[in-house]
């Protein structure tokens, strides 16, 4: 199928953008699609929207050789064989998933497809929705042009380029084999396991698998609570737990809980499906509360220990939902910093990628009276507290001792218990982290 031409709807996202600079660099011809026209311009000049480790060099390459092609007219993915569906499926303000963007998507190319058409869903969508989907389509007379098959993405940001090429499975949900099959064939360039199952078994893996995660984290999330009660340390407690091959290692980090894009949009769009099946998510519910009580608990410790906020200096030391992306949806730091200059404190921030990105901008847009600082140093200077909301690698190796010079009290409050509470004791900090 190399020779084939594929097609991306929503090819300047994250989802998107790996799958086709992924594709492209296996040889096939790639036409990526999107409505934003800024990025689709950007892109033509290999200029990446968002930080994805190696994601540049594969766009350049791709451009260079002229598989990849990024365009802002859906009428070039008119003589694709296969096209991606990569579009966002927003929360609604209930929870639910917004499908206006995949439903549009998929009517859009059975329209203009020239010959038979596989849409492969990727996009994150409730349990039914591609049989919907195919439903719909037969209303409208197009089903002998377009196959919908389900295909959920599990590919994490920052490691998105080796969770394409090395993926721990692939999903393909429908009812048509010979669809299913090349959906498959096109990205398993591993041997990868490959599950070929109905589109509700699907969707449902999709999203077990996102609300597991959630759920690891919640659940470590609250066994450190009952740690610090006994002052236990939570990571020697999680590496007790995670070597049982029966449990793993993984997602068992205790922290500010889980933030970002996915998981907690996933994880309410889940509940929401339970609820309109007239079942209960009881665990999953507590799953969400936990996660919402972490950030509470953390800003509610701190005015406390600081006795109020107002006037209150405060460095910062990470913007993004977890390190190694430049990415602040949904990111945790963000209505922490709010409420800390809602209530009057001063703030300075640091990230390392965030900084440097264009999300910097938004991000500014959208808290004016944030400080920026170019380095941890400059974002600890004169601070009364430093807060640590992302476990970037490089925070892992600051000079302590010149952080605690440079601040005004050397008190840390870390969300990520990146050090070790006798240490930064012996150093002279005043240091609290979660769950030690
Ligand atoms: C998540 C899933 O891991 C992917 O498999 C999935 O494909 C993706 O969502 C999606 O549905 O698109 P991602 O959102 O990139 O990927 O981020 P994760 O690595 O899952 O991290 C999510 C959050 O959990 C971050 O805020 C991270 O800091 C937090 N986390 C992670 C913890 O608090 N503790 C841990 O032990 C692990």
């Amino acid at each position: 199928m190399s020779a084939k031409k594929l097609g991306i709807i929503g090819g300047g996202g994250h989802i998107g953008l790996i799958h086709a600079a992924c594709l492209a660099s296996l040889g096939y011809k790639v036409a990526a699609y999107d409505l934003d026209d800024r990025k689709i311009k950007n892109l033509q000049k290999a200029l990446v929207p968002f930080y994805e480790p190696g994601l540049e060099e594969l766009v350049k390459k791709g451009l260079e050789e002229e598989r990849l092609r990024f365009t802002g007219n859906p009428e070039e993915l008119s003589d694709a064989e296969l096209v991606f569906i990569c579009v966002g499926t927003p929360a609604l303000p209930d929870g639910s998933a917004d499908l206006r963007q995949v439903e549009r998507a998929v009517e859009e190319l059975a329209r203009l497809a020239q010959g038979p058409v596989i849409a492969a869903i990727k996009s994150t969508v409730p349990v039914g929705t591609n049989r919907k989907l195919s439903q719909q389509l037969g209303k409208l007379g197009l089903s002998h042009k377009l196959t919908v098959i389900a295909n959920p993405e599990f590919l994490a940001e920052g490691s998105g380029i080796d969770d394409f090429l090395k993926p721990s499975r692939i999903v393909v949900g429908g009812e048509d084999p010979q669809a299913m099959e090349k959906v498959v064939a096109v990205q398993s360039p591993s041997a990868a396991p490959v599950i070929k199952t109905s589109w509700e078994n699907a969707e449902l893996i999709k999203h077990a698998s996102n609300a597991l995660l959630a759920t690891k984290i919640s659940f470590i999330n609250e066994v450190a609570a009952i740690c610090e009660a006994f002052k236990g340390d939570i990571r020697i407690v999680s590496q007790g737990i995670g070597l049982d091959p029966r449990i793993g290692p993984h997602f068992l980090e205790a922290g500010l809980g889980f933030s970002g894009p996915c998981l907690g949009k996933d994880l309410r769009s889940f509940i929401s499906q339970f609820g309109a099946v007239g079942e209960d998510a009881l665990l999953l519910e507590a799953v969400f509360y936990i996660n919402l009580k972490q950030l509470y608990s953390f800003v509610q410790k701190l005015e406390e220990h600081l006795g109020g906020l107002r006037g209150q200096k405060l460095g910062v030391l990470g913007l993004a939902f977890k390190p190694g992306t430049d990415d602040v949806r949904d990111s945790h730091s963000l209505p922490i910093i709010r409420h800390l200059l809602s209530r009057g404190a001063v703030v300075a921030a640091h990230d390392p990628l965030v900084g440097k990105s264009p999300q910097k901008d938004w991000l500014s847009r959208r808290l004016p009276s944030l400080q920026w600082a170019a380095s941890p140093y400059e974002a600890a200077e004169r601070k009364d507290a430093l807060l640590i909301l992302t476990a970037c690698p490089e925070y892992r190796e600051l000079d302590l001792e010149r952080l605690k010079n440079s601040m005004a009290n050397p008190l840390i409050f870390d969300g990520r218990n990146l050090f070790d509470s006798r240490e930064m004791k012996e150093l002279g900090f005043e240091y609290i982290g979660i769950g030690i």
